[in-house]
């Protein structure tokens, strides 16, 4: 599929083209969406820089893809990699002085003026997009990874690493955290220190098991067109600004314990997933907002995102860094009135029986398609609004229980996800279970959607979530 996105000229030193999946990628990234920041607040501040000015040249030199820099060709509108031998990665510092006043207009520019530091950082590492222009990228290529320090008062920093999506899917940007981890601890068996990776992993497509990804030609063209014209007559959440030069905001939700292990066991004797009452709570809080007109039962677009890694041939770790993941769209109808347990079940089984039916492996030619049509035909959503779903959601929630490592590491706090003010959901999920405590970043575009209406709508979502409904 797909061959004329590999060309075969030699790459120096070491490189490839990029795959089909890649591809679509390097174009929504070139838009807004796939920026994707790790920001962690440290205290000790002056043990921590030296340690992670060690550990990130280790980290290039396990991991190929995270040295690697991606080229455009402008003739043949490819993108490829090359792979230095060496690592070369060192953190760039904000002094003190510098990161407050970065901090000042930040908060002031937003709406929210009680935003953490930890928080406003991210959301400026996710709108500071140096792949935005391909046309201008230098000769010698573009980094895939940068990382920034901000220096905080009380001897804190808030360490950020950020990646371009090609090289870094959820998967990957959690064993990179527990990689960077290991190594500013300075442990042993994390299998990082002095391994060295010497070529990037081929693409997903190249590693789809024979036979998967066939689909007669009817089905493919009928699912094409129903996804393409659906998307025009799904429901989304009322848009404030549609013309607004677009940003990707964070709007975070936060469990206690006890919430969260009532919601895992919800799931649990229900036989489905997180995702499901996620995806569930999503749509009533979206559908009581829109109760009083006239149309009862509206259509919705959820759409999941699981790690292919395992499915693979030869299967993947979660330590072989790159993009793996397929999304799978399923449509849902909500009528009102429903219980977050109905609709969450009904959410994940149509997720799980597409899964069963390898609609991740034969729908994935279309996704990509799809999504690079509607980059260059914005007209194909609902006021130019780039929305090609309404929300997005992970198959498996991250477990972290590093708390004690953390606590050693001095690691206060940190955030992780993805911007989408390019092409994407309305609200996109990143969740993670933290010491038992769900702990989800909540994306969405902004001004497309206002900080105020999302901050209620979140509020709105983790009422259902806490008590099962509205
Ligand atoms: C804060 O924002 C207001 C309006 O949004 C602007 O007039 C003012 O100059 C800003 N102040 C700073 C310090 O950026
Ligand atoms: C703050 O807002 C102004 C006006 O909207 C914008 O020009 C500026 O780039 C913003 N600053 C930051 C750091 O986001
Ligand atoms: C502003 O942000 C903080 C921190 O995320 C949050 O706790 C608070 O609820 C937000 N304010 C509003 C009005 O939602």
């Amino acid at each position: 599929m797909g061959d004329q996105n590999y060309n075969t000229q030699a790459l120096e030193p070491n490189g490839r083209a990029v795959g089909v999946t890649e591809h679509a990628w390097c174009q929504a990234v070139s838009c807004g969406t796939g920026i994707t920041v790790l920001a962690l607040q440290v205290c000790k501040a002056e043990t921590e820089i030296s340690l992670l000015q060690n550990a990130l040249p280790k980290l290039q030199n396990a991991h190929p893809i995270l040295r690697s820099k991606l080229h455009y060709n402008t003739a043949s509108n490819a993108f490829s990699f090359t792979t230095p031998t060496k690592p070369y990665l060192q953190p760039k510092l904000f002094s003190l002085s510098s990161t407050s006043q970065l901090l000042q207009t930040l908060s002031n520019n937003s709406s929210n003026t009680s935003l953490s530091p930890l928080h406003l950082i991210l959301e400026h590492e996710m709108n500071t997009n140096i792949w935005s222009n391909p046309s201008n990228f230098p000769c010698t290529g573009l980094d895939v990874l940068v990382s920034n320090v901000y220096a905080l008062p009380e001897m804190k920093l808030v360490v950020v690493l950020r990646l371009h999506t090609v090289a870094c899917d959820r998967t990957t940007a959690v064993s990179l955290l527990r990689e960077l981890k290991e190594l500013v601890g300075e442990r042993e068996g994390g299998g990082v220190q002095g391994k060295k990776g010497d070529i990037i992993s081929l693409g997903i497509e190249e590693l789809i098991p024979n036979g998967k990804a066939k689909k007669p030609l009817w089905a493919h063209g009928v699912d094409m067109l129903s996804y393409s014209v659906n998307s025009l007559r799904l429901t989304n959440l009322k848009f404030k600004d549609v013309k607004g030069t677009r940003c990707s905001e964070v709007v975070r939700l936060k469990l206690n314990p006890q919430e969260t292990a009532n919601i895992l066991a919800g799931c649990e004797s229900r036989g489905i997933k997180l995702c499901g009452a996620l995806a569930a709570a999503g749509l009533i809080a979206a559908h009581s907002s829109k109760r009083r007109h006239d149309h009862p039962r509206k259509k919705y677009a959820v759409v999941t995102l699981m790690d292919c890694r395992s499915l693979l041939e030869p299967p993947l770790s979660g330590h072989h860094f790159g993009y793996y993941h397929f999304a799978i769209l399923n449509i849902l109808a909500v009528g009102g009135g429903e219980n977050i347990w109905d609709l969450a079940s009904r959410s994940y089984m149509a997720f799980a029986k597409s899964k069963n039916c390898n609609k991740h492996f034969s729908d994935m030619a279309d996704l990509n398609f799809l999504m690079c049509k509607v980059i260059e035909n914005p007209g194909l959503t609902p006021s130019s609004s780039l929305r090609t779903s309404f929300i997005s959601v992970f198959e498996n929630p991250v477990i972290d229980t590093t708390r004690e490592m953390d606590q050693e590491l001095g690691l206060e706090d940190y955030m992780g996800c993805s911007s989408v003010h390019g092409v994407g959901p309305s609200i996109a999920l990143f969740d993670t279970i933290r010491d038992g405590r769900l702990d989800c970043a909540c994306v969405y575009p902004s001004p497309l959607h206002s900080r105020e209406q999302m901050e209620e709508f979140v509020g709105h979502m983790k009422r259902v979530l806490i008590h099962g409904s509205y």
